[in-house]
């Protein structure tokens, strides 16, 4: 059978690795898809570049435009990244009949809905396993090898990125900007990597994982996102301390009145595994009713492990090419007229439990007070920590860990408390999860 046909669009970090691992394993592959696969071109803007990451053997345009609706191409590749003009390719693409894989999870998280509406329409394949936690197989795992289950909760760190930087500077003390360019050398960190650093990319991936999981539209608008940035040393040792590693979590929970889908810094009991997911480690735990607790762990970005994923999709594509479009897997793992409109929860309606650092003056009755307006709006405390701090330790840092409460009622005791005359500075507050 003759090779399938394909486009890559861009040449960098994701894009070489595809070349290189394609050629590589060329035979296994073959044997694996049933026929070859066969890069036809690639469209890059700066070719100078592009040899340089991909050897002198593949043949090179500028027009990303012809290359993506050419007639003898059957897949187009896009590794580009960003919005536009990644959107309107992609979409050009499909209008073409073509197949489409990426890795793009900024796109499909701000677009999928109008993407997958349009691969459906057209009876084509859009696949993005290397969207979500680079090499790991995690969309199909919960597509497809989960398919029994109602699932409960998915949570995972999603971003090599930050947890790099998390890693390095708690094991080698290392400053925050030192790590992300060392982050950025290594091909992890994304082309604006505050994406990284402010949980954006987690939030595009845990938006993406919620969808799959709970089968709704994807709605990145509704996810809420805090990153990394205003995380302090004082905290990630209080947290050890106490027992916990803070890690950067992608959340997407399924509850009585809706579906959680949350990125933020949080604190996990460090005997988990999940606490113990090193560098640019990704790992993802899924809650399914049947299977219990299953958990994935891999590299989640660089070039090879992200091509991985790229290839795995290159190969089911190439599989189900000629089959049935009816008989082929749903994008968002539900049939696309089975979508649920559950709704997704405000952060004030979300339920979790909380780490609290409040900076006091040291006086009489200052943890009282504090103590008691949460015990007026409900909240009970699971542990307490008192330590100096400030010049020849003048003041005190207050750190309480609270069981689960909603949001919204530790967002009134915290203003109350923050009036305090005895607070000195801005509380920080985190979120800790159990993960039992
Ligand atoms: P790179 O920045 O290394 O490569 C992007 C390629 O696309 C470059 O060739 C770049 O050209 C080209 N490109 C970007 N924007 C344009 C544009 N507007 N017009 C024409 N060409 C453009 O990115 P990566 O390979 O790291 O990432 C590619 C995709 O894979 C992204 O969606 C990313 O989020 C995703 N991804 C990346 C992972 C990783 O570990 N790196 C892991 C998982 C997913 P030029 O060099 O001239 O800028
Ligand atoms: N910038 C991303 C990360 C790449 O650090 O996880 C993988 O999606």
């Amino acid at each position: 059978m003759n090779a399938i046909r394909i486009a890559l669009l861009g040449a960098g970090t994701v894009a070489s690795g595809v070349v290189k691992v394609l050629d590589r394993n060329r035979e296994e592959i073959r044997r694996r898809a049933g026929r070859g696969l066969e890069i036809v071109a690639v469209a890059a803007r700066n070719h100078a570049k592009a040899r340089a990451a991909l050897g002198e053997a593949l043949p090179l345009t500028t027009d990303f435009a012809a290359l993506a609706t050419r007639d003898d191409v059957d897949i187009v590749v896009e590794l580009m990244g960003g919005i536009e003009p990644a959107r309107s390719l992609v979409l050009a693409a499909i209008a073409a009949g073509k197949h489409v894989v990426t890795a793009n999870k900024a796109l499909l998280a701000l677009h999928g809905n109008e993407i997958f509406a349009a691969a459906q329409a057209r009876g084509v394949m859009v696949a993005f396993e290397a969207a979500v936690a680079g090499g790991i197989p995690i969309i199909k795992a919960v597509r497809e090898g989960l398919a029994a289950n109602r699932i409960e909760w998915v949570a995972g760190i999603i971003n090599g990125t930050t947890n790099f930087i998390l890693s390095e500077m708690r094991d080698k003390g290392l400053d925050f900007a030192t790590v992300l360019a060392q982050a950025q050398r290594l091909g992890y960190a994304e082309a604006d990597p505050t994406f990284d650093i402010e949980g954006v990319d987690a939030a595009h991936k845990i938006t993406l994982l919620g969808s799959i999981a709970f089968g709704v539209p994807v709605q990145f608008e509704r996810t809420h996102v805090e990153g990394i940035a205003q995380l302090e040393g004082a905290d990630i040792r209080y947290a050890e301390l106490l027992g916990y590693r803070i890690k950067l979590l992608g959340i997407a929970r399924r509850t009585a009145t809706g579906i959680e889908l949350r990125v933020h810094p949080t604190l996990i009991p460090a005997s988990r595994l999940l606490a113990n997911v090193e560098g640019a480690m990704n790992a993802v735990v899924v809650l399914g009713d049947a299977v219990g607790a299953t958990l994935f762990y891999g590299k989640g970005a660089g070039s090879e492990p992200t091509a991985s994923s790229v290839i795995a999709d290159l190969v089911d594509v190439t599989r189900l090419h000629t089959a049935d479009p009816g008989h082929r897997v749903p994008h968002l793992a539900f049939q696309p007229g089975e979508l649920a409109d559950t709704p997704i929860l405000p952060m004030s309606q979300v339920r979790t439990a909380y780490y609290l650092r409040v900076r006091v003056r040291d006086e009489a009755g200052v943890l009282a007070e504090i103590t008691s307006i949460l015990a007026e709006r409900g909240v009970s405390i699971d542990a307490m920590l008192q330590r100096p701090s400030g010049e020849n330790g003048a003041h005190t840092d207050v750190i309480l860990l609270t069981h689960d409460t909603i949001e919204g009622r530790m967002d009134e005791a915290l203003a109350c408390i923050q009036a305090l005359d005895s607070v000195l500075e801005p509380i920080v507050r985190l979120r800790k999860e159990e993960l039992r």
